[in-house]
């Protein structure tokens, strides 16, 4: 398929490319805290039935993304941040089978399952779900989580070497129809085969995170999104430039869909209120934890002094979007005008603010023009 032949294929069978102007979705149901880490009281429950609920709410709205976390371990502290994780291959093989049109993804960590096994359960999610499958390729992120692996972590951008070798042995096993075998740096892989294929072509589509010069560079070469945390708007100016890259590089798609933490409610001190009580209630020894092992600075890690760290306990370091639904949405035509294609939503619970944002939000961005 040529690029032109991709575009057209994908607007027409997969919801992450279909017409509406900002995508949207949700992000981190599957895990304890999800973007806040704090112990601010909650109706959330890491339950399948509270998981499902959400899904197919965020479904039922039109929505086009459900993405889960890839945990293994908390981050300490009394919250344990995360620390209840629902595994991601199994959780979006179940959403696929609860909804109807939204696309389920799986957060697959390279190193921690082959890619004969990861090709193999993608394409089988991929038939659940009737082609709404979608990966999200991580090289490993926290190094206590890959210890209980036994595998620690490989030098950074050797850990992109090493998943753009994962990544080409899983799109062939997607592919090619005769047997083939893999000597590579990484693999020495005998014979490998694997039917079914996939109902999307050339495969499900990919995401990944990355956004050091390594992380940019294997995102503009072999995936379909970029998934970007911006901490301010003006980050977003600088995240675009992958979609350039991948663009004027390798004559490749991709686009740019952001995370972020939504706190909306009828007034602005309400919106102000609930969002400062997520940080009055903050787990700063979790969020600490959580910063020193991403190697993150903070000169003076106070409770409620350090910007940064204000930002990891409410909404994992990106830029929340707090206020009236009014807004929300004056924030989202803001992330769209300067090209973002989609965002995924944290709240801080999902099931009763994502209702609200289903009444409130979702018929301004209607009027917008962003959603029809
Ligand atoms: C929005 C977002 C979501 C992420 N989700 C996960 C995840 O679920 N599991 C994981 O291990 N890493 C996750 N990561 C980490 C990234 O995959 C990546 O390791 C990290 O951004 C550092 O990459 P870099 O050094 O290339 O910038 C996420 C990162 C971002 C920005």
């Amino acid at each position: 398929m040529n690029r032109e032949e991709l575009r057209d294929y994908r607007r027409q069978n997969v919801p992450l490319f279909n017409a509406q102007k900002l995508k949207l979705g949700i992000f981190a149901v599957n895990c304890s805290g999800g973007s806040v880490i704090t112990t601010a009281p909650t109706d959330r429950q890491i339950t399948w039935d509270y998981n499902r609920s959400v899904v197919r709410l965020a479904d039922a709205l039109g929505m086009e993304v459900a993405l889960p976390i890839g945990r293994w371990k908390g981050q300490g502290g009394p919250s344990n941040h995360n620390g209840t994780n629902f595994d991601v291959y199994t959780w979006a093989a179940g959403m696929a089978e609860a909804t109807d049109r939204i696309m389920c993804f799986a957060t697959s960590h390279v190193s921690l399952t082959h890619p004969v096994v990861a090709a193999k359960q993608a394409a089988t999610i991929d038939h659940i779900s009737n082609g709404r499958f979608g990966l999200n390729v991580v090289m490993g992120w926290f190094r206590d989580e890959m210890a209980m692996f036994g595998t620690g972590l490989r030098e950074h951008d050797d850990r992109y070497r090493y998943g753009e070798e994962w990544l080409n042995i899983v799109k062939r096993l997607w592919t090619d129809t005769s047997p083939f075998d893999i000597e590579s740096a990484y693999f020495n892989l005998a014979a490998l085969e694997s039917s079914p294929k996939p109902v999307q072509r050339p495969g499900p589509v990919l995401v990944n995170a990355g956004t050091s010069p390594a992380g940019i560079d294997f995102t503009a070469r072999n995936v379909d999104v970029s998934f970007a945390s911006p901490s301010k708007p003006d980050d977003i100016d600088r995240l675009r430039l992958v979609t350039q890259k991948a663009d004027r590089e390798y004559g490749r798609d991709v686009a740019l869909m952001c995370s972020a933490l939504v706190v909306c409610r009828e007034t602005e001190a309400e919106a102000r209120a609930a969002f400062q009580d997520i940080l009055d209630n903050g787990d700063w020894i979790a969020a600490r934890n959580m910063m020193a092992t991403l190697g993150v600075e903070s000169g003076s890690f106070k409770e409620g002094v350090d910007e940064r760290a204000r930002r990891f306990v409410a909404g994992y370091g990106t830029n929340p979007l707090v206020g009236t639904p009014e807004q929300i949405v004056d924030q989202l035509a803001d992330y769209s005008r300067r090209g973002v294609h989609g965002v995924v939503f944290y709240f801080a619970d999902y099931l009763t603010e994502l209702a609200y944002f289903g009444e409130r939000v979702m018929p301004l961005l209607k009027q917008t023009g962003l959603r029809h």
